[in-house]
């Protein structure tokens, strides 16, 4: 039955245009030797015109988080980067299918926003191809599949989130699917490995198999594996160790695919000058300074002299045009202040600010009405000035360590190869 369905749909899917990197630009690390081709790369060369060549490439990308980078954190993103790449929060193709009449709440973004990246999670190929459908007239600049939520709640039902990294041949027939249904590039965004499947071979297995059966090219590695002992997803980021040689073996032997580098990555210094490099939570915690270096820093682009007072009165439009939109008085005015606390982090005025929003919410109409009772918390200093270039001229590697301690080339086992080639040439 898989079978059937993947043949199918290896033949009707369109051609599409995969971005290559600049090899030099891959985190520097030599990517020489290369892997052969599998035929399916072979036979579907790039044609279209894809919406992403519009934008410079995801060199920097905002992490999906779920509850965070919803639309108000993507607004003041924006505001403080032009450049960096923003995925949405995890929506799983069910929400997509069941609220298709309500489409918009879920889906719809201001052109800004772009490049964006919508992040789908799902293991039902019905619902995902259906939800990709349902998105794609929304201009996502590319779709990404969840292969790397723990969430109890996500991966212990029905095979979703990280547990499909366990069956990479399922994996391949989504992609196929979400393409099929797609005029964006498609990637995966998943672990190191699950649980005692954490061998650097397996992690291979994965990443051949996928990129093999499916016309995937670009993965996002969360260079850590996840647990699924039922400790919580914010554990899950913090306890199992990163293993950045991982990802950097993964370069050296996967040259013709796209890798982004995800987890712990919180400076700019450590992202500077790389290639694919995604950041969540500090991009979240300490917004302004992560992201207001993004354009200069990564992206070469000239300072936008843009101060917090700026971005405030923009977003204070934005805000005051969505409170209350849902109705239930939702969003709140507590949904968007949320993500303004990542513009003050380790300011002076931060915490009474906090405080004094706190107590406004209790009884202001408006967002610029909070804003007015509050704003004063904050040093003109700090609202006035510029972004800083906290970048400095002699870069820590933070990885060199992970460079030295490179697990043994992949080779595929020849009897996946064959299995593959029998299966696309049946
Ligand atoms: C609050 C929160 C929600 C998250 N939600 C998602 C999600 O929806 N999809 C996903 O692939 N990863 C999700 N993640 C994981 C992040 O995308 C990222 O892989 C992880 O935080 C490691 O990157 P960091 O160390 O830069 O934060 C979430 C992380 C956080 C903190």
């Amino acid at each position: 039955m898989h079978c059937f369905l993947l043949l199918h749909l290896l033949i009707v899917l369109p051609k599409k245009n995969y971005r290559r990197l600049p090899s030099k630009l891959v985190c520097g690390i030599s990517t020489t030797k290369s892997r052969k081709l599998h035929p399916y790369h072979q036979k579907n060369q790039p044609h279209s015109t894809m919406v992403v060549e519009q934008y410079l490439p995801p060199w920097f990308s905002v992490a999906p988080m779920m509850e965070w980078t919803d639309n108000h954190y993507r607004t003041v993103a924006r505001l403080v980067s032009k450049h960096a790449w923003l995925y949405t929060e995890m929506l799983a193709a069910e929400t997509i299918v069941y609220q298709e009449k309500n489409l918009d709440r879920f889906l719809a973004f201001p052109p800004e926003q772009h490049p964006i990246v919508l992040q789908i999670g799902g293991s039902n190929l019905e619902n995902l191809a259906k939800a990709t459908r349902l998105a794609n007239k929304y201009g996502y600049d590319e779709i990404n599949l969840n292969c790397g939520c723990p969430s109890p709640k996500v991966a212990g039902h029905g095979c979703f989130g990280v547990t499909l990294m366990l069956d990479p041949k399922f994996v391949a027939e989504a992609m196929c699917v979400i393409a099929a249904n797609t005029d964006a590039p498609v990637s995966v965004k998943c672990r190191i490995g699950v649980d005692d499947h954490d061998s650097y071979e397996e992690l291979c297995d994965f990443i051949y198999k996928v990129s093999s059966l499916s016309p995937t090219r670009h993965f996002v590695i969360h260079s850590r594996k996840a647990l699924l002992n039922g400790i919580s997803p914010a554990d899950n980021r913090k306890i199992p160790p990163l293993k950045y040689e991982y990802f950097y073996a993964l370069l050296r032997d996967f040259p013709d695919l796209r890798f982004t580098i995800n987890g712990g990555i919180s400076s700019i210094d450590e992202a500077k000058g790389a290639h694919g490099v995604m950041v969540g939570r500090a991009a979240y915690h300490n917004s302004w300074t992560m992201l207001g270096n993004v354009d200069t820093a990564i992206y070469g682009a000239p300072p936008s002299g843009v101060t917090r007072r700026q971005v405030l009165e923009k977003y204070q439009v934005y805000a005051d045009s969505v409170l209350g939109i849902y109705g239930n008085g939702k969003p709140g005015l507590r949904d968007l202040v949320k993500p303004l606390y990542g513009l003050f982090w380790g300011e002076p005025g931060n915490g009474v600010w906090k405080r004094k929003a706190d107590a406004a919410f209790h009884h202001c109409k408006t967002f610029k009405s909070l804003m007015e009772e509050t704003i004063m918390a904050i040093p003109d200093s700090v609202l006035d000035s510029t972004v800083v270039d906290t970048s400095s001229t002699t870069r820590v590697d933070k990885f060199a360590d992970s460079k030295n301690l490179l697990p043994l080339p992949y080779t595929a086992k020849e009897e996946e190869q064959q299995e593959e080639e029998e299966l696309l040439f049946a």
